[in-house]
């Protein structure tokens, strides 16, 4: 088969038979294809889309492209489920949910991504902590998922290693943002990890790929429709991604956040309300919990008396991390050597952020990739970040920026301020958890 023939399929609206996309992955994995026929692809496939048929096809195909992991065998005495992000910007919400949901007593196999486009990434976010396995062997992750309830990883050689692939060039290639590539992307994974189950977490909002609610909901229908052809029971939540979620976006930042949430030290309510909803949604998916009251009560109880902590000590540990790193985990996160305020010009109230233009800015301070392999600044981004609606004046700072420089601090300051908006009244209030889908 010639390449280029598909690739000219594909550019001129046509749909690949199931050859063409086994082929497309097969040199995927094999790295046989070459990342410039690969891009041209991802691109033709941006602009044309895929059908339902050809997007299951590519799911498929990709999933089945490595190992497949079974958990039979592993004497788990709960249901094993994992919630996934179609991505977004300070979203550390796997760090909070899979020790929360371990607690609760589920199996949480998360298998996440690096940084894709704008967003950040959950294995990236991982790797700030000293030690951390991101990805082990099997054997370990087994070993960690069956005695904790849970681990985080990311896409190790074998796993969706077609995926792994498509989406290193899908990040530096700006075709991340199509319905039938994200559907793959995601289920690939998924179903190569196994699971009983899958919630979703469909971003909607300016620093999501989809942008609007449509889209957001047909990202959904397409994952949930994909996902029932696999056998894969999923259910889909679309929250907001139109600000920063939490107070930090940055690797080592975030794992701090997470950190701080799980000792019980203060949370920002937009993040917890995410949390609670999609760690809930587990439990009912799983049948754990028969209604959302029973469920939102396991989940406080988890998060409460500490169980969910322990889950996310123990994860860290066995995964090669500290012993000590959640009692000492600013003593064993890097850190930026440029701590500086970011004041917006005007006085008001924060009424909206362009959240796209952050993760820029993220990515412009070291701790995002621009080109396939980039090495990462893991201490680099925004805390302290304000919330739309908060009050902002020449006192009180929009958010911190922590830079390796002084001049890459200075641009960030110019991007946050430029991706800021300010009102001389608050804006009005926005739901962060929009609404739910549980059926194609
Ligand atoms: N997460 C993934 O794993 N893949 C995508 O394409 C988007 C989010």
């Amino acid at each position: 088969m010639l390449f280029t023939d598909v690739i000219r399929k594909k550019r001129d609206g046509g749909e690949l038979s199931a050859d063409e996309i086994q082929y497309l992955v097969d040199g995927l994995a094999d790295g046989s294809l070459p990342a410039e026929q690969v891009s041209a692809l991802a691109m033709a496939i941006f602009l044309n889309s895929m059908s339902f048929d050809e997007a299951g096809l590519l799911t498929i195909a990709m999933a089945q492209s490595g190992s497949v992991l079974e958990w039979q065998d592993a004497g788990l005495d709960g249901p094993v489920v994992d919630k996934h992000s179609t991505g977004g910007v300070g979203d550390k919400v796997s760090f909070l949910l899979a020790p929360i949901a371990a607690a609760c007593g589920c199996y949480v196999p998360m298998i996440s991504g690096r940084g894709l486009g704008h967003t950040g990434g959950t294995t990236d976010k991982a790797e700030s902590i000293p030690g951390y396995q991101a990805t082990p062997d099997f054997a370990l992750f087994r070993k960690v998922v069956a005695s904790v309830g849970c681990a985080i990883i990311g896409q190790t050689a074998d796993l969706a290693p077609a995926d792994r692939r498509l989406y290193a060039i899908r990040d530096v290639t700006a075709t991340v943002e199509s319905v039938p590539l994200i559907t793959a992307s995601i289920l690939s994974k998924k179903i190569a990890a196994g699971l009983d189950g899958l919630v979703m977490d469909v971003k909607v909002g300016s620093g999501a790929f989809m942008q609007s609610m449509s889209r957001a909901e047909e990202l959904s229908r397409s994952i949930i429709g994909t996902a029932a052809r696999a056998g894969l029971k999923t259910h889909a939540v679309i929250t907001d991604m139109n600000e920063v979620l939490g107070y930090t976006a940055g690797n080592a930042l975030e794992i701090a956040e997470s950190v701080r949430y799980l000792r019980n030290e203060g949370s920002e309510a937009r993040l917890d309300e995410v949390v609670r909803a999609l760690t809930a949604e587990m439990l009912l998916l799983t049948g754990i919990e028969r209604d959302a009251a029973g469920a939102a009560k396991r989940v406080d109880e988890a998060i409460r008396s500490g169980a969910a902590a322990e889950r996310f000590a123990r994860m860290v540990a066995e995964l090669g991390g500290p012993a000590d790193f959640i009692d000492r985990y600013e003593h064993h996160l890097p850190t930026a050597p440029v701590i500086q305020p970011v004041y917006l010009e005007q006085d008001g109230y924060l009424h909206s952020m362009d959240t796209h233009a952050i993760g820029n800015a993220i990515i412009e301070l070291g701790g995002g990739r621009r080109v396939l392999g980039e090495a990462l600044d893991l201490a680099v981004g925004f805390s302290d970040f304000k919330q739309i609606g908060d009050a902002v004046d020449k006192q009180h700072p929009v958010a911190m920026v922590h830079a390796s420089t002084v001049e890459k601090a200075n641009q960030a300051v110019q991007r946050l301020r430029a991706a800021a908006a300010v009102s001389p009244v608050p804006p009005e209030a926005r739901a962060v958890v929009c609404r739910t889908i549980d059926a194609a």
